[in-house]
């Protein structure tokens, strides 16, 4: 049993690279510090009124030899003063009776398990992982809704609150298997979180769930009532109907849980192409030496590649032509895998090279693995005559219209349309994750100060506003914000990726997510219009 991300795993994992070590360690440091979840007191009174942690309902709910994918686990981190750690929900994957499920576990120790922005983005990011992936979600319930405070940035938009019900209701028509375990609180909008499952288990004496809690229905219609005779276990198990089964406590629900992911049906698998496992030719932690910390210079993905596949096996493509993008096929724990790397920055033909690439994974079925670490495309008259829009055009059509699963990994910079190009956000990869030392933004923070200094130093000189700062001044504040805003902490804790890993766990990664993409069945390959 592993108790929680496969980031745990090398927590004792050293690196010779000393600046990425310092990043290492400050990575774990932060982890470990989440893993605990809400204050010492928030946590004593958790445990005073017999329930589990979030982390300790998923360990007894999983497969005693399941791995458990944590995802995001610094959501929300340096915002909201460190008030919610792991943005007070624990998401991720794990085995229930040999099968995948998502799991979305409210952390009552956290402001009672309330949700705030980065909450609902990863509840619906866990959401959309399950519709990826045809996984059966289990929603551990314990939260007394939206966070009142946020509520103007968290109610009323596309993306917020609501859209985990609206998202329920499209999963259930998909067929994708939905289960509640009502173990706390479930106030509010949340109370469609186990109507709108397809079963539903409550824990007696301890769950509750009502649209309008006693204090609100108080102020609403002078009737007074207590929180069991509203929405307790035995009225929803006995009288309304909204639950299906009665538990004693969290052990004998989670029980109850696991009986009933026994009940679904088999998945529709995409057969794929996999053979024995063969390990790679050079320990894991080797992978921490290639970890650049300046992500201006290049990665050497070709040392990544051969510590990340099968025996160090990797057949290039066009080995010879556009040598700024890496191109080939390999095996990662058998699994066969297309994989385009970035070595240096993209050329016309370095794009018509991945877009032919992506094409020929497409067609053959094989799941690609993007290593990203790029500053973006080439700029100048030669090239914008030449077309490097066109050709970029044709990249980015092509990695938009795969259908087989993208992972892409942030080994070092993702800068400007290189991130487009190379399987961004926006891309919909299967899974995206960040080495602690990955950076993200429409530039680098050296340029973007240089570009806002120039800007900055013009508009001074032809008005009044003299702001009296050196070039100098602005130049570092300039930098220093785009350094802050776009580091790997900064990424995680807004999700806008799965979370940091450890470059040594990568390939132990790869494989979990390569096994849980064939899941389902991959549609067939149909691109639109390319730029010729
Ligand atoms: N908005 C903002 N803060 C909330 C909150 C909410 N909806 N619900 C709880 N909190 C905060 C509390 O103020 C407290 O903060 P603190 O740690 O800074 O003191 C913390 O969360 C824990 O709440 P507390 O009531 O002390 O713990 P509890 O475990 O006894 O009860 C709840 C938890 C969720 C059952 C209870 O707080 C509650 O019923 N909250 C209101 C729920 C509600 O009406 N939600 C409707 C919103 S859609």
């Amino acid at each position: 049993m592993l108790s929680s991300g496969f980031e745990n795993d090398s927590s004792g994992s050293k690196s010779n690279n000393p600046d990425f070590q310092v990043l290492l360690e400050d990575f774990y440091a932060r982890y470990q510090r989440v893993m605990a979840g809400g204050s010492e007191k928030a946590l004593a009174l958790h445990r005073s009124r017999g329930k589990l942690t979030a982390r300790e309902r998923i360990d007894t709910l999983l497969d005693k030899d399941s791995p458990f994918l944590e995802l995001s686990a610094l959501a929300a981190m340096g915002q909201y003063h460190d008030q919610f750690p792991s943005a007070g929900v624990v998401t991720g994957i794990g085995k229930v009776h040999g099968r995948y499920v998502v799991i979305v576990a409210n952390d009552a120790t956290v402001k009672g398990g309330t949700y705030i922005r980065e909450t609902i983005r990863k509840h619906i990011r866990a959401q959309e992982i399950a519709i990826d992936n045809h996984l059966p979600a289990i929603y551990l319930v314990d939260s007394g809704g939206i966070f009142l405070p946020e509520q103007s940035r968290v109610f009323p938009d596309r993306d917020d609150f609501g859209r985990i019900f609206s998202n329920q209701a499209r999963m259930s028509a998909m067929k994708i298997p939905q289960i509640a375990v009502v173990m706390g609180s479930c106030t509010a909008g949340g109370a469609y979180i186990p109507a709108m499952s397809d079963e539903s288990i409550i824990v007696k004496n301890q769950g509750t769930i009502f649209i309008g809690g006693p204090p609100l229905v108080k102020a609403a219609t002078g009737e007074e009532v207590t929180d069991e005779v509203l929405g307790g276990g035995e009225v929803h198990a006995r009288i309304s109907g909204v639950v299906d089964h009665l538990a004693d406590d969290d052990v004998h629900a989670l029980k109850i849980c696991r009986d009933i992911v026994a009940t679904f049906p088999q998945a529709d698998r995409q057969i794929t192409d996999r053979i024995e496992s063969r390990q790679p030719l050079y320990s894991a932690e080797e992978l921490h030496n290639y970890a650049v910390i300046q992500t201006n210079l290049p990665v050497d993905h070709f040392s990544i590649i051969e510590r990340l596949v099968d025996a160090g096996e990797f057949h290039p493509f066009k080995a010879e032509y556009a040598k700024t993008i890496i191109t080939g096929f390999a095996r990662i724990d058998g699994y066969k895998v297309g994989i385009i790397a970035n070595n240096g920055v993209v050329f016309g033909e370095t794009a018509r090279k991945a877009a032919h690439f992506i094409q020929l994974c497409n067609y053959r079925k094989i799941p690609m693995v993007f290593l990203q670490n790029i500053t973006g495309f080439i700029v100048g008259k030669k090239y914008e005559h030449e077309g490097i829009a066109r050709d970029g055009a044709k990249w980015i059509h092509a990695v938009a219209t795969s259908t087989v699963p993208i992972i892409s990994i942030v080994t070092g910079g993702s800068y400007g349309a290189g991130n487009y190009a190379m399987a961004g956000r926006a891309y919909d990869p299967r899974f995206l994750f960040m080495w602690p030392n990955a950076r993200i933004g429409v530039m680098g923070g050296d340029q973007a100060a240089r570009v806002l200094t120039q800007i900055k130093q013009a508009k001074a000189k032809n008005s009044d506003d003299k702001h009296g700062k050196s070039e100098e001044e602005i130049f570092n504040e300039i930098k220093a914000r785009y350094d802050y805003e776009s580091s790997a902490i900064y990424s995680t804790s807004r999700i806008w990726d799965d979370g940091i890993i450890d470059p040594a766990s990568t390939r132990k990664i790869l494989s979990i997510v390569l096994d849980i993409t064939t899941n389902k069945k991959w549609e067939e390959h149909r691109p639109g219009v390319y730029r010729m």
